[in-house]
C-alpha cells in the first residue's frame, strides 16, 4: 500500500516558535523512544507516523539508542523515510541525541566530541538522512568541559549534518552556561527538551524554564503523561498487561506509581471529567498552557491514543481557578524523574 499524505494536514494543528528562533513546532511532537523498537512492523509504524504527519504532527524525536535495541528505531524511520515520507522530508523536523550509553568503550556515550560526533554519523546513516533538524547533547556531562560538548554541537551545524542545536535535561545553571557558550560560537540553541508533566515540575523548581524564557530558547517537554501515569491505567484495580508498567525492569519504577501519586491521578480526573475532556487531554493543556512552551512531546502506542491526545486541541486553555484546583490536587502527589533523580550522572 503507497501512503498518500491527507491534504488537509495543516488545517487544524497550532504551531509555535521555538524561543526566538524561526523554526515552528506542531502543539503536540511525536518521540520514538519506547514504542518504535524491532517488535515494531512496519505496517504498524507507517499507520502511526502517517496518522500523525496526516494530522499536522511535523515532528518526530528519536535518539541513538531508541529501540529496543538502541538503533532500532533510527532504522525503523529510515525505512519509512526511504520508501514512504521520502517526498515530505521538507515538511518534517527529525531530532536526534547522543549522550546515554550506546556502544561499548570510553566512546560510546557522554558529551566528548568523540562520542558526540561519531553518534551523529551513525544515526545518519541508520535513517538515511543527509542531515538531521535538530541535534542535541541527550544529558549534561559533568566529566567533559562544557565547551567541548556544545563545540561539538557547533561543528555539526557547521558541518550541515544538523540545522539546529539542543539541549536535554539540563539544569538550570548547565542551561545558562551552554547559552553563554554556544552563544560564543555563534550558535543559538534552538530548544530545551526536560521531562516535565503536572505532576513533574523540577523546571519550574530549579526555574530552568524561565531562563529558556529569558534566553530565547525553545522549550519542548518529554514524558508529559508521566509515561501514561497520567492516563489514569495505573490505578490499583486496573491490569497492567500491555502497557509500559508491566516490566518491573522498564522505565517506568515503582516510585512513578506510589498510591500517593495515583491518588493526585484520581483527583486530576474529577477535574477532567468537569471540563468535558479526558484525563490525558487535561495533562497536555496544562504543559502547554506556558508560553515558554513550544511543544509536548508524547509517545505513543497505537493511533487511538494518538486520536485521544489530539483532541486536546479542542480545549487548551485553563481558568486561573482551575490551574489552582490543580495545583492543590497534586500538591502531595509529585515524581521525580531525571534530572532530580540523578540519572544524567550514571
Ligand atoms: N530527552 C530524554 O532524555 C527523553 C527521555 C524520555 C523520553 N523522551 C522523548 O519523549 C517522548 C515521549 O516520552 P514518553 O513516551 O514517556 O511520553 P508520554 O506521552 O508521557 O508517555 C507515553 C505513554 O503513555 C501512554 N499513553 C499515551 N497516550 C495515551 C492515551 N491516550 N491513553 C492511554 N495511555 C496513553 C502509553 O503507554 P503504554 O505504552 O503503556 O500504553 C504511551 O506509551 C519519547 O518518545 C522521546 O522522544 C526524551
Amino acid at each position: 500500500m503507497t501512503y498518500r499524505a491527507d491534504p488537509a494536514r495543516y488545517d487544524t494543528m497550532p504551531y509555535r516558535h521555538c524561543g526566538r528562533s524561526g523554526l515552528k513546532l506542531p502543539l503536540l511532537s511525536l518521540g520514538l523512544w519506547q514504542n518504535f523498537g524491532a517488535a515494531r512492523d512496519y505496517a504498524g509504524a507507517l499507520e502511526l507516523l502517517g496518522y500523525a504527519f496526516d494530522r499536522g504532527i511535523t515532528h518526530f524525536d528519536l535518539a541513538n539508542n531508541y529501540g529496543p535495541p538502541p538503533g532500532a528505531a533510527e532504522e525503523l524511520l529510515g525505512l519509512v523515510m526511504a520508501r514512504d515520507l521520502k517526498p515530505h522530508r521538507d515538511e518534517l523536523v527529525i531530532s536526534t541525541k547522543a549522550g546515554y550509553p550506546m556502544w561499548p568503550g570510553p566512546y560510546g556515550m557522554f558529551g566528548s566530541k568523540k562520542s558526540l560526533l561519531a553518534s551523529l554519523d551513525q544515526s545518519l546513516r541508520r535513517m538515511g538522512l543527509d542531515y538531521v533538524d535538530i541535534f542535541y547533547s541527550h544529558r549534561f556531562d559533568p566529566h567533559t568541559p562544557l565547551e567541548e560538548t556544545m563545540g561539538a554541537l557547533a561543528q555539526a551545524v557547521r558541518q550541515g549534518k544538523a540545522l539546529y542545536v539542543g539541549i536535554s535535561s539540563y539544569p538550570e545553571q548547565q542551561t545558562r552556561d551552554a547559552h553563554r557558550v554556544l552563544a560564543e560560537m555563534g550558535v543559538p540553541i534552538t530548544l530545551h527538551q526536560p521531562s516535565y508533566s503536572v505532576i513533574n515540575r523540577w523546571i519550574e523548581e530549579d526555574r530552568t524554564i524561565d531562563a529558556c524564557g529569558e534566553l530565547g530558547i525553545g522549550v519542548i517537554a518529554f514524558s508529559p503523561l508521566s509515561q501514561g501515569v497520567l492516563s489514569g491505567k495505573y490505578a490499583a484495580s486496573a491490569s497492567r498487561a500491555g502497557t509500559r508498567g508491566e516490566n518491573p525492569a522498564g522505565t517506568l519504577r515503582a516510585s512513578h506509581v506510589e498510591p500517593r501519586v495515583l491518588a493526585a491521578v484520581e483527583k486530576l480526573d474529577t477535574i477532567a471529567r468537569k471540563r468535558g475532556q479526558s484525563l490525558v487531554q487535561l495533562a497536555l493543556a496544562w504543559v502547554l498552557r506556558r508560553s515558554e512552551m513550544t511543544s509536548a512531546l508524547i509517545g505513543v502506542r497505537n493511533v487511538d491514543q494518538l486520536k485521544e491526545n489530539l483532541g486536546v486541541i479542542a480545549n487548551l486553555t485553563l481558568s486561573a481557578e482551575e490551574v489552582a484546583a490543580i495545583d492543590e490536587a497534586t500538591r502531595d502527589g509529585r515524581m521525580e524523574m531525571y534530572p532530580t533523580e540523578k540519572g544524567w550522572l550514571r
